[in-house]
């Protein structure tokens, strides 16, 4: 041992005996067994708390230059795109980072879907992740007010309005969370305060309960098999390999892949055809002139198209608030004995795919003007949305799943 490495050992004994850095190091990385048959879609976690460290970063610098205020929020960002060094990269890294944190999140919930992930034993881990869901929705709408343009007043318009359709408080409700008549300056400062630290903040804690929960119960896997189960003379799973290296660097793999599309996002297409940013956005907001279509961000239609397939606006809102809240259930609505969708017979096969596309079809629909035939198809992939939740306890309990294999199987 030289010198250096021995003044480094001796550093690390010292800190060792104040802080417990090795165990953490030990327990989370280098001595954490995951199964050894990850695939792609592990690589969204990961991908989830870069982009969150992305959003906070730039999120930083974007506030030394932003100004809060009804009177000079939009000249603030324009400013920060046009004067500030660097200053359009940072903006652009934050707008292309909100859409893309919810495809990361999107795609993370659904690899839940596909393998099992929610059931038992990781119930709560899948209640954290649903709570992360509901934080990042509410860090998302109070953020799309800042830019303070068109789409943004008036987006959050309808929706602050939207709670004045609950009886008896609805009204008092609506003032309070505007604290105003209508989306004003009040609205914007108190936004700004929620958007920059109060949500950030319980999304941290929530994504740092998170990973404990996942690490006391372990990764599930493209099987669905328990690792525990099995395990050699030293507690070790058999199919188990330890996190650092081999996850660290198949990690990075992704990362690299997720950096080069959202480059190139950034760099070339920022606007995204006005799905990332949105082009009523450019004009600054008019509380005396309502854009002839206000549609929510990409990430919220599939709920607004639920929201307007019922007449009744207070049926709406429930319908729309249900579809979120079901999620919570499936740990419980989910009676099958098998996990991955590997080994699940034909029934949870077409009632996914039957979800997933009447998904899709309500966000291609929220965003489109509501002509009559729009309403009636909303309403037809809105019951397909329901029944896939209600009806699971059935499906899963009678589907002809087939049997698990003891070990996990490497593609
Ligand atoms: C900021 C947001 C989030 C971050 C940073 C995050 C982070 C992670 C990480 C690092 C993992 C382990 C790697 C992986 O399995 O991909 C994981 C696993 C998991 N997450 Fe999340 N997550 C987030 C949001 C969510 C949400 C919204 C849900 C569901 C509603 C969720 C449900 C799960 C489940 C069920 C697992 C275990 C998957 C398995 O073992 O098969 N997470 N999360």
């Amino acid at each position: 041992m030289n010198v250096i490495t021995k003044m480094l050992c001796s550093f690390l004994s010292w800190i060792d005996a104040r802080f417990p850095l090795t165990k953490l190091w030990n327990e989370h990385l280098a001595k954490y067994y995951a199964p050894k048959n990850f695939n792609f879609w592990y690589f969204f976690g990961s991908l989830a708390l870069l982009v969150l460290v992305i959003q906070i970063v730039t999120g930083i610098w974007l506030t030394m230059n932003y100004k809060p205020s009804a009177e000079h929020a939009f000249a603030s960002v324009e400013y920060i795109m046009r004067d500030v060094e660097w200053g359009w990269w940072i903006r652009y890294m934050h707008s292309t980072g909100s859409s893309a944190f919810f495809i990361v999140i999107y795609l993370h919930m659904f690899r839940a879907l596909l393998y099992g992930s929610f059931k038992k034993p990781r119930e709560l881990l899948w209640l954290t992740g649903m709570f992360i869901y509901l934080t990042l929705m509410a860090e998302a709408f109070f953020g799309y007010l800042l830019p303070w343009g068109q789409m943004s007043y008036w987006a959050a318009q309808v929706i602050t309005s939207l709670f004045g359709a609950i009886p008896v408080v609805g009204e008092d409700l609506a003032l309070w969370i505007r604290g105003d008549y209508v989306v004003s300056d009040v609205t914007l400062n108190r936004f700004f305060s929620f958007h920059v630290i109060a949500m950030p903040l319980v999304l941290l804690g929530l994504v740092f309960v998170h990973i404990i929960a996942l690490h006391e119960v372990g990764s599930n896997n493209p099987d669905g098999i328990e690792i525990k189960k099995h395990k050699d003379a030293n507690g070790i799973p058999l199919d188990g390999i330890p996190f650092h290296p081999y996850y660290t660097v198949k990690d990075i793999y992704g990362v690299v892949i997720f950096l080069i599309v959202f480059s190139l996002v950034i760099f070339y297409y920022p606007e995204l055809h006005g799905f990332f940013l949105e082009h009523a956005n450019f004009v600054p907001a008019n509380p005396l002139s309502t854009p002839e279509h206000i549609v929510p961000a990409w990430y919220f239609t599939p709920y607004y198209a639920i929201l307007r397939a019922i007449p009744d606006k207070f049926g709406g809102l429930v319908a729309m608030g249900f579809a979120v809240i079901l999620f919570f259930f499936l740990p419980w609505l989910d009676r099958s004995p098998v996990k991955s969708i590997r080994y699940r017979g034909w029934f949870y096969r077409i009632a996914l795919t039957a979800f997933v596309i009447s998904f899709l079809f309500l966000g291609w629909l929220g965003m489109q003007v509501a002509t009559p035939l729009y309403t009636w198809l909303a309403r037809i992939f809105s019951v397909i949305y329901f029944l896939f939740f209600l009806l699971m306890p059935f499906y899963t309990r009678r589907d002809n799943d087939k049997p698990v294999p003891e070990r996990v199987t490497m593609p």
